[in-house]
C-alpha cells in the first residue's frame, strides 16, 4: 500500500511540475502565469477538483515514448466562481508547448461533456503551439472532436475562451465558436497563418501583435471582445463576468441583492439629450444611471462603437444592454455594429436574458464601402436576431428612430414587449431635412419655402406621438423616471412565455 501511496504522490507532483522548473521560469518570464497559476486564481480557494492528472499521451513517434508528462499539458476539472459551479481546461504551455494530442483533447471533451450534463459554463485558457506535431491526424482528429463538442454546447452552457498565449492555425476555430473571447495585450496572439507564412505569400510584413494581438482583434476585426493588460487582470475580470451569466439554457440568470432603489428617478436625465438635433451625446450616461449601481460590463468596447453591447443588472437580475451610441458615427447602424449587435442578441436570447434597448439612429450608414461590404445581408443579422428573440424586450427611444433602424431596433413590430419614448423622440422615416429635399424636391432653389416645409415636417412628425397614437409606443416617459419605467416593465415581464414555430434551425443570412 505504502509504494502505492508514494507513487501517487509521485505522479501528482509529476502532474504539478509541469514542464520542470526551467519551462515554468521562461513562462514567467514572459509575464505568464502557468496554467495552475490560472486555475488558482480563478476559482475560489480550495474548490478546484481535479480531472485525469495522469493521463499521458499514447505517442511513440520521434521519441515521444521517452518524453512524458502526467496531465500531457492541459489541467481540467471543476469548481467555483462566487460559489456558482463552473469547468475549466488550462493549457500548460510548459509541457509541449500546451499543444494538443489526442490524450489532451481527450481530457478538454471530458470536462465539456460532463457540463453539458450538468449544465454549468466552460471556461477555456488557452495557451498552446496548436496541433501536436508528432501526432499527425490523431491530433487533427481531437481538434475537431471539440470544435463538435463547441457547436453542441453552444446555446446550451455560456462557453468562454481566454487566449493567453499562442492560439494559431485551425486551433483558433475552438475560440471562435464560443461566446465571448478575452485577449491579454503582448502576450497571446490568434491567427490562421503567422507572420511567416503571410510575408511568403503576401509579402505583408507584420509582428505578431500586429497580425493577431489581443489590440487587433479587440478593434480591427472584432474576433475578440477585450483586451487586458496582463493574465491577473484577464483572469479577475473574467470572474465578474461569469457574475452575470446564468449557468444553463435550463436556468435563469442569477440574481444578485442591491441597495439600488428600482424607483430611484435621475433628473440630470432631463437635459441628456442636447436641444440641437445634431449634437451628439454619451449614451453610456444613461446606461450607468439606468443600471443597479452603475455596474455596466461592456462588451467589445473598442469595437464598432456605434452600437453599445454589455451585461448590467437592473432590480439585481441580470439584463442586456443594447444601445445606438450618438458619439460614434452619429449612432448608424453599418456592417460592423449589425453584426455586434445580432451576436449579442442572439447571446442573450440562447440564454434567458431580458434584452434592454436604448435608441437613437438616424438611419443605416450609406455609402459603397457599406453596399459593397454587404450591409444588406450584414443589417439583416440584427433584424433577425431581434425579430427571433423571445426574451423579455424593453426599448426606450431617446431621439431618433429613423427608417428601417426604427423597425431594426426592437420596435413593437418585431414583438418589443414594452416600447417607450421620452418626449424628445423623432421617430420617422427619415429627418425633417432629407424628407423634404425628396418630396419637394421642385421647391429647393426657393429657400424660405423649404424653412417652412422643414418645420412642418418637424412639428408633424419629429416627435414621438404620431407612434403613439398608434400604439407603437406604449408611452412617452420623462427621462428622469427611465429606471422606473424599464424595472417595472421587466417585473412584469419576467414570467412572459412566448415560442418561436417549430423548425430544425432558422437560417439567420449569414
Ligand atoms: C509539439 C510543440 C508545438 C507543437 C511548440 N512545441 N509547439 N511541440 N507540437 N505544435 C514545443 C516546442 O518544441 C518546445 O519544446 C516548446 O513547445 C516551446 O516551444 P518554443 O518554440 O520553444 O516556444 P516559443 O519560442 O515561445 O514559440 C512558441 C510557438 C512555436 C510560436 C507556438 O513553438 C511554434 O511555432 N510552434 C508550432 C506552431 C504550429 O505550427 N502549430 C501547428 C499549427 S496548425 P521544448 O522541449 O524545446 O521546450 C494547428 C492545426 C490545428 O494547430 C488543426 C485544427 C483543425
Amino acid at each position: 500500500m505504502q509504494h502505492i501511496i508514494q507513487a501517487l504522490e509521485q505522479k501528482r507532483a509529476g502532474a504539478r511540475a509541469g514542464g520542470g522548473e526551467k519551462r515554468i521560469a521562461a513562462q514567467h518570464g514572459k509575464g505568464k502565469l502557468t496554467a495552475r497559476e490560472r486555475i488558482q486564481l480563478l476559482l475560489d480557494q480550495g474548490s478546484f477538483e481535479e480531472f485525469d492528472m495522469f493521463v499521458e499521451h499514447r505517442s511513440h513517434d520521434f521519441g515521444m515514448g521517452e518524453q512524458k508528462v502526467p496531465g500531457d499539458g492541459v489541467v481540467t476539472g471543476h469548481g467555483t466562481v462566487n460559489g456558482r459551479l463552473v469547468f475549466v481546461f488550462s493549457q500548460d504551455f510548459t509541457v509541449f508547448g500546451g499543444s494538443l494530442s489526442e490524450a489532451h483533447a481527450e481530457k478538454i471533451c471530458k470536462v465539456m461533456d460532463q457540463a453539458m450534463k450538468v449544465g454549468a459554463p466552460v471556461i477555456g485558457l488557452n495557451d498552446s503551439g496548436g496541433a501536436r506535431i508528432q501526432e499527425g491526424v490523431a491530433s487533427l482528429a481531437g481538434y475537431a472532436e471539440v470544435f463538435q463538442r463547441n457547436v453542441l454546447a453552444s446555446g446550451v452552457v455560456p462557453q468562454i475562451s481566454l487566449i493567453m498565449g499562442p492560439c494559431a492555425g485551425g486551433a483558433v476555430y475552438s475560440p471562435a465558436m464560443t461566446d465571448f473571447i478575452f485577449m491579454v495585450k503582448d502576450s497571446s496572439y490568434m491567427f490562421v497563418t503567422g507572420p511567416d507564412v503571410v510575408k511568403t505569400v503576401t509579402h505583408e510584413e507584420v509582428t505578431h501583435e500586429q497580425l493577431g494581438g489581443a489590440v487587433t482583434h479587440t478593434s480591427k476585426s472584432g474576433v475578440a471582445d477585450l483586451a487586458f493588460e496582463n493574465d491577473v487582470e484577464a483572469i479577475l475580470e473574467l470572474r465578474r463576468f461569469i457574475d452575470f451569466l446564468p449557468a444553463s439554457n435550463r436556468e435563469a440568470p442569477p440574481e444578485r441583492p442591491t441597495q439600488d432603489l428600482a424607483d430611484r428617478d435621475d433628473f440630470s436625465l432631463d437635459t441628456l439629450v442636447p436641444p440641437n438635433p445634431n449634437k451628439p451625446y454619451d449614451m453610456k450616461e444613461l446606461i450607468t444611471k439606468l443600471v443597479d449601481e452603475g455596474d455596466f460590463f461592456e462588451t467589445q468596447p473598442s469595437y464598432a462603437g456605434n452600437i453599445i453591447t454589455g451585461f448590467a443588472r437592473i432590480e439585481g437580475r441580470t439584463v442586456g444592454i443594447v444601445a445606438n451610441q450618438p458619439m460614434v458615427l452619429a449612432g448608424c447602424l453599418d456592417i460592423a455594429s449589425a453584426i455586434k449587435g445580432a451576436r449579442f442578441v442572439r447571446f442573450c436570447d440562447c440564454f434567458g436574458i431580458p434584452i434592454v434597448t436604448l435608441v437613437d439612429v438616424p438611419g443605416f450608414l450609406p455609402g459603397t464601402a457599406q453596399e459593397y461590404g454587404g450591409i444588406i445581408k450584414h443589417g439583416a443579422k440584427l433584424l433577425f436576431a431581434y425579430a427571433e428573440a423571445t426574451v423579455p424586450k424593453v426599448t426606450v427611444i431617446t431621439r431618433k428612430a429613423y427608417g428601417g433602424a426604427y423597425d431594426v431596433m426592437s420596435s413593437k413590430h418585431l414583438r418589443g414587449d414594452i416600447n417607450y419614448a421620452w418626449p424628445t423622440a423623432e421617430i420617422a422615416v427619415m429627418g425633417p431635412k432629407g424628407a423634404v429635399e425628396i418630396i419637394f424636391r421642385a421647391d429647393i432653389g426657393d429657400a424660405a419655402k423649404i424653412e417652412a416645409r422643414t418645420e412642418e415636417y418637424r412639428t408633424k412628425f419629429a416627435n414621438p406621438f404620431v407612434a403613439a397614437s398608434r400604439g407603437f409606443i406604449d408611452d412617452v416617459i420623462m427621462p428622469h423616471g427611465t429606471r422606473r419605467r424599464v424595472a417595472q416593465a421587466l417585473r412584469m415581464l419576467r414570467k412572459k412565455q412566448l415560442s418561436n414555430p417549430w423548425k430544425k434551425h432558422d437560417n439567420i443570412p449569414l
